[in-house]
């Protein structure tokens, strides 16, 4: 049983001070009858709550996909930047979203929200070896021993350790990489320990989910089954 005004929140249907105004309305009905106590304990299993009736679902678990453009920083409040939760449109920015990992001020790329906590805390963890997969241009030109070096763990130059990860040279001054953990500037780190600056970083993938034709600055809600393929492959 939970009371009626926390569910209307939880299923997006307005903040706190919106919901009471809501109720107030009249146009909140319990099973048919209106209701205009937000108090009210209800079973949101067994009782059928609409909001000018259509039925609410309550607080559903959410994945949302963005493609990051430069410029937004990863963090849910910020004084001085502009943060990613601005990104998000205003239905989405109440279901309790939180970002999964960071990306970078610069960074941009597929960044994971989502309001289920064992499953963010899943996805961030380096024990489940959710490889995050990312395209650099950088200084200079990635050779054989550089691959090698990645493959193997690299120590970066404060002597961190890293997990094994993919090197792929693109081009001169082109590469994807791979990596199953998001320490703090982490590809940036690891280029930078064998000597090539990265000057511009996109997320591509993560798990088994692609930006496919999302546009920059847009964002997507995963599908229940896409989230399920995601659930699996962080176990
Ligand atoms: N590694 C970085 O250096 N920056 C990011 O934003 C993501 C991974």
């Amino acid at each position: 049983m939970e009371r009626l005004d926390k569910f209307l929140c939880d299923s997006g249907v307005g903040t706190r001070s919106q919901v009471k105004v809501i109720l107030k309305s009249g146009r909140v009905t319990v099973d048919d009858a209106v209701e205009r106590d937000g108090s009210r304990k209800i079973d949101a299993q067994a009782q059928k709550v609409c909001l000018d009736g259509e039925a609410l679902g309550g607080m559903q678990r959410m994945v949302v996909m963005l493609n990051k453009p430069a410029g937004f920083v990863t963090a849910t409040e910020d004084k001085r930047d502009a943060t990613v939760m601005e990104l998000l449109p205003e239905p989405l920015r109440r279901m309790g979203l939180n970002p999964v990992g960071r990306l970078d001020k610069a960074t941009e790329g597929l960044l994971l929200f989502t309001n289920d906590g064992d499953l963010l805390h899943r996805l961030i963890s380096p024990k489940k070896e959710v490889p995050k997969v990312y395209y650099a241009k950088h200084e200079g030109t990635a050779t054989q021993e550089d691959v090698k070096a990645f493959a193997e763990g690299l120590s970066l130059r404060d002597g961190t350790k890293c997990l094994p990860a993919i090197l792929e040279p693109i081009a001169a001054g082109e590469s994807r990489i791979t990596v199953c953990e998001g320490k703090y500037h982490q590809v940036r780190r690891m280029m930078a320990s064998r000597g090539m600056t990265v000057l511009y970083l996109e997320r591509q993938k993560e798990g088994h989910l692609t930006l496919g034709n999302l546009p920059r600055g847009e964002v997507r809600i995963l599908t229940q089954e896409e989230i399920k393929a995601l659930e699996d492959s962080s176990y």
